[in-house]
C-alpha cells in the first residue's frame, strides 16, 4: 500500500483504488468488493451510475457554477423535482452541498423565526459534523430519551400522562429536529406515535417540525423519506448523501408556509455552491431514475427479505437484526469487541465493506439499492461461515 497523506483519524482499508461500478469497488490488482456501505451510505444507484455519470459530464461542458443572483433552468428543475418528492405545493428549495449544511441551514432558520430557547431533538441523533447541530451543546438543545417509550401499554392511548413526555419543556421549543431512524448508532426507530404527538404539540405553540433525511432519505428505508413512515407534516426537509448518488449536493426543502415567512423575513443564505447547475444536474439525474425504476419500493423489497434472511442464521452470536428497507445493523453478543472487529476484517477480506460501528458491538449495512437479492444472499451465507461456531 502506498504511504497515506490524508487525515481523518480512521483507519484505512484501502488506498489503491482502481475503479467503482454499481456495488463494487476494485482494488488495484483487480480484487473486487461489494460495498455495502455505499461509500458513506451515498450511493443510492450504486457506483458511477451511467445516468448520473453522463449528467456530470454534460453539464460541466456547459456551466458548473455560478453566482447566487444567476440561476440555471437545472436548478429551478432539481428544486421542482425535490418539491415534488415531498409534496410541497408552493414550496421552495435550496441546494448545498453536504449533509451537515442542510441540516445546520435548518436550524438556524428556525433559531432565526423563533425566539424560543431550545431547539429539540432525540438523544441518540446524529446531526452533522459542523456547527450547533454537530455540537449540540445543553445550552441550546433538549435531548428526548425516548429508550422506555413504546414498551409499556400505556403508550397506545398516547404521551399525555406519561412523565418523560411532559417533561420536555415544549414552551421554549422553537424547533424538534428529527432523525426518523438513527444513524449513528443502533439503527433505531422511534415509535410513531410518540413522534406525532411531538410534531403536534412543537406545531401548536408555533415550533417548527425539520426532518433529517440525510442519511434516511432518498430510498433507503423503503419510502422515498423516512418521515414517510410517520404521521408528521414536517416544514423542513433537510436532505445529504443519496440525492448526489456520491456528488456533494445536499438540498433544504421548505413547506409553502415557512418559504413564505421567510421571504418575508429577509433571511439570506449566501454560501459559494448554493444552487449550483452542476449540483442541480446531478439532483435531476438521481431523482429521475427514482421516479423511473421505483427505488423506494425496491428499498423495501429487497430490505424485508436480507433483513429475513439475516435473522434466520443460526447463531448465538446474534443478539437482533434491525432494519427499515435497506438501512439495517446487526448487533452481535458474547462477543469481545476485539473479536467484533475481527469479523469485520474477515468479511473486508472475503470481499464484503461493511461498517463496525465504533466501541459497539454492531455491524451496519446500507448497500446500494440496485445490489441483487443474490448477492444479498452470499453475504448472510458468508457471514454465517465466518461467525464463531455456537
Ligand atoms: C443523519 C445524518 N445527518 C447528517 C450527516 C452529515 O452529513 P455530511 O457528512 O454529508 O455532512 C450525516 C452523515 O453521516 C448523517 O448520517
Amino acid at each position: 500500500m502506498k504511504e497515506v497523506l490524508w487525515y481523518g483519524g480512521h483507519e484505512v482499508f484501502l488506498n489503491d483504488i482502481e475503479k467503482t461500478e454499481g456495488i463494487y469497488v476494485y482494488a488495484k490488482g483487480g480484487k473486487r468488493y461489494v460495498d455495502l456501505e455505499s461509500g458513506v451510505w451515498c450511493l443510492p444507484l450504486g457506483h458511477c451510475h451511467p445516468t448520473v455519470v453522463e449528467a456530470i459530464k454534460k453539464q460541466s461542458d456547459k456551466c458548473m457554477h455560478t453566482g447566487y443572483c444567476y440561476a440555471s433552468s437545472e436548478t429551478a428543475d432539481a428544486c421542482g423535482a425535490l418539491l415534488k418528492t415531498v409534496g410541497f405545493d408552493g414550496g421552495q428549495a435550496t441546494l448545498l452541498t453536504s449533509g451537515s449544511e442542510a441540516v445546520e441551514l435548518g436550524v438556524q432558520m428556525i433559531r432565526h423565526l423563533t425566539a424560543k430557547k431550545y431547539m429539540l431533538t432525540m438523544s441518540d441523533s446524529f446531526l452533522g459534523s459542523f456547527g450547533s447541530a454537530a455540537e449540540l451543546s445543553d445550552d441550546e438543545w433538549h435531548f428526548f430519551d425516548w429508550g422506555e417509550c413504546g414498551s409499556s401499554p400505556k403508550c397506545e392511548t398516547g404521551c399525555d400522562t406519561c412523565p418523560l413526555f411532559e417533561k420536555i419543556p415544549f414552551n421554549e421549543i422553537g424547533g424538534f429536529v428529527f432523525e426518523p431512524g438513527s444513524s449513528a448508532g443502533l439503527v433505531r426507530f422511534p415509535p410513531k406515535l410518540l413522534i406525532k404527538n411531538i410534531s403536534e404539540r412543537v406545531h401548536e405553540l408555533n415550533g417548527y417540525v425539520q426532518v433529517n433525511e440525510v442519511t434516511t432519505g432518498v430510498g433507503r428505508t423503503g419510502k422515498m423519506y423516512g418521515y414517510m413512515h410517520y404521521d408528521i407534516k414536517p416544514d423542513i426537509v433537510s436532505i445529504g448523501k443519496g440525492i448526489g448518488n456520491g456528488y456533494p449536493v445536499s438540498a433544504v426543502v421548505l413547506n409553502s408556509t415557512t418559504a413564505d415567512i421567510f421571504a418575508k423575513e429577509g433571511f439570506k443564505v449566501s454560501q459559494s455552491h448554493q444552487n449550483d447547475p452542476l449540483g442541480a444536474a446531478v439532483v435531476c439525474a438521481v431523482l429521475g431514475e427514482f421516479e423511473k425504476c421505483f427505488f423506494a419500493d425496491q428499498a423495501k423489497e429487497k430490505g424485508d427479505y436480507f433483513i429475513k434472511e439475516l435473522s434466520s442464521i443460526d447463531s448465538k452470536y446474534i443478539k437482533e437484526v434491525r432494519g427499515r428497507g435497506l438501512m439495517i445493523s446487526i448487533t452481535f453478543q458474547e462477543m469481545s469487541d476485539d473479536e467484533v472487529k475481527e469479523l469485520h476484517y474477515k468479511l473486508f477480506e472475503a470481499g464484503f465493506i461493511t461498517v463496525k460501528r465504533p466501541k459497539l458491538p454492531v455491524l451496519r449495512l446500507d448497500p446500494p439499492i440496485v445490489i441483487s437479492k443474490e448477492v444479498l444472499h452470499s453475504f448472510t451465507i458468508k457471514l454465517q461461515k465466518l461467525l464463531p461456531s455456537n
